[in-house]
């Protein structure tokens, strides 16, 4: 199932393939034989995924505003891809307090123009949006959300993202529910970790900096518990899923979340100490203050529909996560970089095989 051979010379369109994920999708799209046409603004870090593997110079790397919905639709368009995956957005908690309007614009209407664009262009068989598990009205519940529960968001990014969940939920019946139509589907997902992501404000680039500079990490929320997730597991999910989509269309369309087990979910702190512990130096501060702006304190997916009709399960354990993770930060400054993802990838589709079967 992890083979994927549906993607081998197949046109993908890949929205924020600049990004942190978007690469390292790029990257396995490559390696599964897809003719990827990545679709997004310059990377903004040169010692991000993209720019250190130069994945670029392997696939057509467009460089355009999802905002502009005239440039998206020619591109769209010209490429005739088959396969659609969103993933550009403006993705952070703060910069969404810090500039709400174009978190807007970029999330939810960039999102807007990208279904569009697939609505005018019949080639496309399938589309996997993503979103996030924020899209939730979060009740701080003990349990995991479903697919079915109500969207919402305190923070404008959470709202954003909720509302992209509303725009693909009406362009989905409102124009895709023909036969012959392409098949769309929406993917909500965790806190991703993994090598190569230099965000601001986010857990594992900060614990890096730190690190590197020798500078002991300040952290906010360490009791937050989060839904952590390794790069590829949620990626393995929105794989398969274009996969079924092209298979089954009917069956598979509408949204799914990608999280890790109930087991799995750690706080903060955990995942520092844990981090710090595998770096072998470093040190973290506790700074939590009640006037800092909202966060969600608990935030957990219910990944039973991906389980039992997708066959998606995560495959890394806790330890497994951090390792890679911390393998590819400690290589990649001297390494072949595109080299290093290909070979954690291909560690990744062993472990899958091994535990989840073909
Ligand atoms: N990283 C996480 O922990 C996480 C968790 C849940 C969901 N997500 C979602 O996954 C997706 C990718 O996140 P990421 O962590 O790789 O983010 P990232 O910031 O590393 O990458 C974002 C990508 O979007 C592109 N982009 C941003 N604004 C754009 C615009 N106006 N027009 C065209 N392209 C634009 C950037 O150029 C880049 O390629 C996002 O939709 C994000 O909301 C991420």
């Amino acid at each position: 199932m992890i083979d994927l051979p549906v993607f081998q010379h197949k046109k993908v369109l890949l929205t924020g393939h600049t990004g942190f994920k978007g690469a390292w999708l790029a990257i396995w799209l490559d390696m599964l034989g897809a003719e990827v046409v990545g679709l997004a603004l310059d990377p903004l870090h040169e010692d991000g995924v993209f720019a250190k593997s130069q994945i670029g110079k392997r696939i057509k790397d467009y460089r355009c505003d999802i905002r502009d919905l005239g440039k998206v639709r020619e591109i769209v368009a010209d490429e005739q891809p088959e396969v659609v995956f969103h993933l550009a957005a403006q993705p952070l908690v703060l910069e969404g307090y810090a500039q709400p309007l174009d978190t807007f614009a970029v999330n939810t209407m960039g999102t807007a123009n990208i279904l569009e664009a697939i609505r005018q262009t019949p080639s496309v068989r399938a589309g996997v949006m993503v979103t996030t598990d924020k899209c939730y009205e979060n009740k701080e519940w003990v349990f995991g959300y479903r697919e079915s529960d109500p969207m919402g968001g305190h923070d404008p990014y959470s709202a954003s993202k909720g509302a992209a969940e509303l725009v693909i939920s009406s362009y989905r019946r409102s124009f895709f529910s023909a036969p012959g139509k392409a098949a769309i589907a929406s993917a909500r997902s965790g806190n991703v970790i993994g090598g190569g992501d230099w965000a601001d404000f986010r857990l594992v680039p900060d614990v890096i900096r730190a690190a590197q500079t020798n500078q002991p990490l300040e952290v906010r929320y360490p009791d937050a518990t989060r839904p952590w997730q390794h790069v590829l597991e949620p990626l393995s999910g929105y794989l398969l899923l274009a996969s079924k989509l092209l298979e089954e269309p009917n069956r598979y369309a509408g949204a799914w979340n990608f999280g890790p087990l109930p087991t799995q979910v750690y706080s903060v702190r955990q995942v520092v100490d844990a981090f710090l512990q595998y770096l072998g130096k470093g040190e973290w501060r506790d700074i939590s203050d009640p006037a800092h702006h909202h966060e969600a304190g608990l935030l957990m997916l219910e990944i039973s529909k991906a389980i039992h009709e997708l066959g998606w399960k995560p495959v890394l354990q806790f330890q497994e996560m951090i390792q890679l993770t911390a393998a590819w930060y400690a290589r990649y400054a001297t390494g072949d970089v595109l080299q290093l993802c290909q070979e954690q990838i291909a560690q990744y589709r062993e472990l899958w095989r091994s535990r989840n079967g073909n």
